[in-house]
């Protein structure tokens, strides 16, 4: 089988976020379900740094200007580059400026992005027909109006919605320049109270839809986590589910990852405590034996990070070490560097992007607190859960489904791996803090913490299988059915 995926990032190419893990990863472990995807992304400064492919079709004409869709290989993943300078070929991230303000014309640049996923998805490059097309987020979910309002055969479709809080929603004085037909400016089509919503448009438009995890899949159900989009997700329960994300077990691997100071494994984890000493140098933090949490992640109110800074007092007097990376509000890095500035040798912080200091830092912390108000997924504690960096997670979306809170009942049976807590609350983050520095204090319960969690299969393995299930019920559904 052959799939079409649409996306604005994938890793190692371009990231802002777990986005990019994902459509990086996914295609790989898909090719072992038998499955060849090529992924469309736009051809932004960093791509066409780190690709060369073959010219396979080009439009003289573009959104006011000339493209060329480029195919090639880079990192094992197969690639269709959408080379528009006029678009793509700017100084900034792939959805701001430099200055961090969303580019004006972004309503274009991902309609035009879809406008080709829609070309490729009805076959115009001869050189690959998908049998079926895969859109991510709302950067691609045009592709689908495109293929449903357009007279030309579609091959069947799937949405995966890895973030509802971001939906690109637009005026209506936009869709006339959208090119669909004027019937697509309808409550079946773009049309989202009263504007354009291109998110909302692919959900209407899917054969399927997914999430990212199978509680995120009911949460967004509800007005609290639908985002304004529950009702018409409801109207498509039957066709959708949740399957949680894998990692890149290579790429993530504490036994031969590049950026730790030693490696170690399940096995021999003393390795652990020389990136456990790099990560106190550093970080500035004080020596000494009480346990090291890390946070990575970007800073937002969806993370929760607002919640750590209200309790950096209180997580520093409950005996943790904090150590923070992260990028994102201003409020939010100004008041957690006011807490640093409070709690030297005991909070450390790097405001920035930086990958490699995110491997040592899950190589190297004992802890990884993850208290976002809601999360389709999250890879942090699955990285976390890898590295033997325990997690301690808001009980919501994906954290949910991926960690077993350290009960009672889950301590006897030895299945914890974690720490769960109630989402969007200062007390009970802190509370969970206390819980986590009284379990490091028993070394026999936080080993077991570790090696427990170390043993999880946090793979693609099990979630491609899922994918490719669900890719052959909509390609070949009599097959399916027989
Ligand atoms: P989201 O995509 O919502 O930001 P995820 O947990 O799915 O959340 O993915 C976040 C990804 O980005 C992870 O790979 C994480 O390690 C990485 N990340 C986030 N912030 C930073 C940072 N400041 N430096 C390096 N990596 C980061
Ligand atoms: C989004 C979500 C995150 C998820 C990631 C990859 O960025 O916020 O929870 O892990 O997509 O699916």
């Amino acid at each position: 089988m052959k799939v079409l995926s649409v996306t604005p990032e994938i890793f190692p190419l371009i990231k802002t976020g777990g986005l990019a893990d994902v459509t990086g990863a996914l295609p790989l472990a898909l090719k072992s379900q038998g499955i060849e995807v090529k992924t469309l992304i736009p051809g932004f400064i960093p791509v066409m740094k780190q690709f060369e492919g073959e010219a396979v079709y080009s439009y003289d004409d573009l959104a006011g200007g000339p493209a060329t869709v480029l195919m090639g290989t880079v990192a094992g993943l197969d690639l269709l580059v959408l080379d528009a300078p006029h678009l793509y070929t700017r100084a900034g991230g792939p959805y701001a400026d430099p200055g961090g303000n969303d580019w004006p014309d972004n309503w274009q640049r991902f309609a035009t992005l879809s406008r080709v996923g829609a070309d490729i998805g009805q076959g115009k490059l001869g050189a690959f027909q998908p049998d079926l097309v895969h859109v991510h987020d709302w950067q691609a979910a045009l592709t689908l109006a495109y293929l449903r309002f357009e007279d030309a055969p579609a091959p069947p479709s799937v949405i995966t919605v890895h973030n509802l809080a971001f939906q690109g929603q637009y005026g209506a004085d936009i869709f006339r320049l959208l090119g669909l037909p004027p019937e697509a400016m309808s409550v079946d089509g773009v049309e989202y109270y009263g504007g354009v919503g291109y998110l909302k448009a692919g959900l209407r438009a899917a054969s399927a839809i997914t999430t990212v995890s199978p509680t995120y899949a009911q949460e967004i159900r509800e007005p609290a986590f639908g985002m304004g989009l529950d009702g018409l997700i409801n109207t498509r329960a039957n066709e959708l589910s949740g399957i949680v994300n894998g990692i890149d077990t290579v790429v993530w691997d504490p036994s031969r990852d590049p950026h730790l100071k030693r490696p170690f494994s399940r096995e021999h984890l003393d390795g652990r405590r020389h990136n456990r000493a790099e990560l106190e140098r550093r970080f500035f933090l004080e020596e000494g034996h009480d346990p090291i949490i890390a946070v990575v992640s970007r800073l937002t109110w969806q993370k929760g990070i607002d919640l750590i800074a209200q309790e950096l007092d209180n997580i520093v007097a409950a005996g943790a070490k904090l150590a923070i990376l992260g990028k994102g509000d201003a409020e939010l890095e100004i008041a957690l560097a006011a807490g640093t500035a409070r709690h030297h040798g005991r909070i450390g912080l790097h405001l920035g992007y930086d990958e490699g200091l995110s491997h040592l830092m899950q190589g190297g912390a004992d802890a990884i607190l993850v208290p976002s108000r809601f999360e389709p997924c999250g890879l942090t504690q699955l990285y976390g859960l890898r590295y033997g960096c325990v997690p301690a997670v808001a009980r919501t979306g994906g954290l949910a489904d991926t960690v077993t809170d350290a009960n009672e009942a889950a301590l006897a049976a030895g299945v914890a791996t974690g720490f769960q807590f109630a989402p969007d609350s200062a007390a009970s983050l802190t509370y969970a803090v206390r819980r986590l520095v009284n379990a490091y204090r028993d070394r026999e319960v936080w080993t077991g913490l570790m090696r427990e969690g170390m043993k999880a299969d946090v793979s693609w393995d099990r979630s491609a299988a899922r994918y490719a299930a669900l890719f052959r019920s909509l390609v070949s559904p009599k097959e399916e059915s027989a």
